[in-house]
């Protein structure tokens, strides 16, 4: 693999659902140990676009790579064994499992490892995550703060290579929203690619080096945070709603 090579790849893809595109043509490239953030307005194609590369959603037309090769034909859970993990913009824990439980699955799903590694993974992304004092919780009974928080420690459970964050900091306030922060860096620093998709966009541009905004299933725009907030196409696709930058 050159220093150039995507780990993540997708080459025009596209997807209709009836006179709704949520993906056209797209085309996008991530790189490990890169964190980007992706923007854009409801209906966007956001999560679908998520849900295409975890396998959740199959595209109409293109391709998407994973390590220079087509992952189109393999199941959701194979592409997870592979370092692909994507977290639910709505929560989706299995509820009358513990905290812990739920980790220890998402690490098993993760890949082949003993029991003891099982546990261990489990152990430390609890402690990571700041979930240690809610382990023995039935994650049906802790509140949408926890749940979230929940989200994203399955999806780092699971060991990826790349992370999909699909709107994991709404409703946090600012502590925790540093620590979210300081959590998608450590994982950053593991070689893992984070991809953030955020309508928190002042948490997002304090955690990012590159955001993506998406309208329509189109690429608006694609670069410096910064720059791309301040892009005339991004401010208008959210019609004056104020995206915090
Ligand atoms: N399975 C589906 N069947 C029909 N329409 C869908 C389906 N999934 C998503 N959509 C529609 O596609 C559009 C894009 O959805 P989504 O990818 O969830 O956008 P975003 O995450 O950017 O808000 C929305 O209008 C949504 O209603
Ligand atoms: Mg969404």
């Amino acid at each position: 693999m050159t220093a150039e090579a995507a780990l993540l790849e997708l080459a025009g893809v596209s997807k209709r659902f009836g006179r709704i595109t949520v993906a056209d043509s797209l085309s996008l490239r991530f790189q490990a140990g890169e964190t980007v953030g992706i923007v854009g307005p409801n209906g966007a194609g956001k999560s679908s676009l998520f849900a295409m590369i975890a396998g959740d959603l199959k595209p109409d037309a293109g391709d998407v790579r994973f390590d220079g090769r087509s992952v189109l034909r393999l199941d959701p859970a194979t592409r997870c064994r592979m370092g692909i993990a994507r977290t639910y913009q709505v929560p989706r824990p299995f509820e009358n499992m513990t905290v812990f439980e739920n980790l220890l699955v998402a690490a098993y799903r993760g890949g082949q490892l003993s029991r003891l590694q099982g546990y261990t993974v489990a152990a430390r992304i609890l402690e990571e995550t700041g979930l240690s004092e809610d382990a023995n919780r039935p994650a049906g009974r802790l509140g949408l703060l926890q749940r979230k928080r929940l989200e994203l420690a399955r999806g780092l459970a699971t060991q990826p290579r790349i992370l999909l964050l699909d709107e994991v900091a709404g409703g946090l306030t600012d502590p925790e929203m540093a620590a979210l922060v300081e959590i998608v860096e450590q994982v950053r620093q593991r070689s893992v690619a984070v991809v953030w998709v955020e309508h928190v966009v002042h948490a997002l541009t304090r955690a990012v080096s590159r955001i993506i905004c998406l309208a329509g299933g189109r690429l608006i725009a694609e670069g410096d945070p910064q720059e791309v907030l301040a892009n005339p196409e991004v401010k208008e696709v959210y019609l004056g709603v104020d995206i915090g930058a």
